[in-house]
């Protein structure tokens, strides 16, 4: 595994299940993780359960749908040293429901979250990669992209972050910045157990993969730290299915 030592990482939903031990095995190797999340109190704790441990984190409280505040915010970074070397977008949620049955508000909430916040990150650290002609960007879509029954918005902001992916991985790799998606399965989470479906969900992913167990968030932590690894350099555009063989 690459040194992250001397690097910034931005991970958004950094508060959340996957997001959380993403930051950690980012810390683990050296780099300074700025944990973003819209839940303060969440970014917070995930940052404190870091430094306790003698690593290096801060936390910031950070709506991804509103592209002045992300500017800002990353602005902000620059301005005291944190210019983020890495990109990881963890944040976003499902509203799920049958076509027939979805609202204007559940489809707009779950585009704005997963795809137009995942723009809006990666157009505040954009120009900033650029000028350092560096970056690593890794965005978490989900195996929904590939279309999923009562998901039409969150597979439709999904396959949204696949494009927008490989169109930054189209546009940025001349400067030395790398853009790849992770899309995983079903991932072990806290926020995933509290479902009262908690049980017959779990049933059915393990029934489609191949690999007979749920994912756990470290199932996808290894494949981000590769992915923000000085070593892929030459690994961008890629969509990297972390779903135990569970595809569409
Ligand atoms: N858990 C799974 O099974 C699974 C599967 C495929 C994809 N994903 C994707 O992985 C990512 C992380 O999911 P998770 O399972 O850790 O979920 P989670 O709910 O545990 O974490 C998501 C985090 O995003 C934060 N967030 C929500 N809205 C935000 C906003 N506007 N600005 C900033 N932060 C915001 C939440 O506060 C939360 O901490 C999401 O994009 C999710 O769609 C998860």
């Amino acid at each position: 595994v690459d040194s992250l030592d001397g690097q910034t990482a931005l991970v958004t939903g950094g508060g959340g299940g996957i997001g959380t031990v993403v930051s950690r095995y980012f810390a683990r190797v050296g780099a300074t993780v700025v944990v973003a999340d819209i839940s303060r109190s969440a970014a917070l704790k995930v940052a404190e359960s870091l430094t306790a441990d003698d690593l290096k984190a801060r936390s910031l409280e950070l709506d991804v749908t509103s592209l002045d505040d992300v500017m800002g915010a990353v602005e902000n970074l620059v301005s005291v040293g944190l210019m983020p070397d890495i990109l990881l977008t963890a944040h976003g949620f499902p509203q799920d429901a049958r076509l027939v049955d979805m609202t204007a508000q559940n489809c707009s909430a779950v585009i704005d979250v997963c795809l137009s916040g995942t723009y809006n990150c990666i157009k505040a650290v954009a120009p900033h990669m650029i000028a350092r002609q560096y970056g690593r960007i890794v965005t978490i879509s989900s195996r929904a992209w590939h279309g999923n029954p009562g998901q039409a918005n969150y597979s439709a902001a999904k396959a949204g972050v696949v494009g927008l992916t490989r169109s930054v991985a189209k546009e940025l790799g001349r400067y030395g910045v790398t853009a790849n998606t992770i899309a995983p399965g079903l991932i072990n989470t806290p926020a995933l157990r509290q479902l009262s479906t908690f049980d017959s969900i779990s049933e059915r992913a393990i029934r489609a993969s191949s690999v007979k167990r749920l994912g756990e968030p470290e199932d996808v932590a290894e494949v981000a730290l590769f992915l923000c690894g000085r070593g892929a350099g030459f690994v961008t555009g890629e969509v990297v299915h972390v779903s135990g063989g569970r595809f569409g």
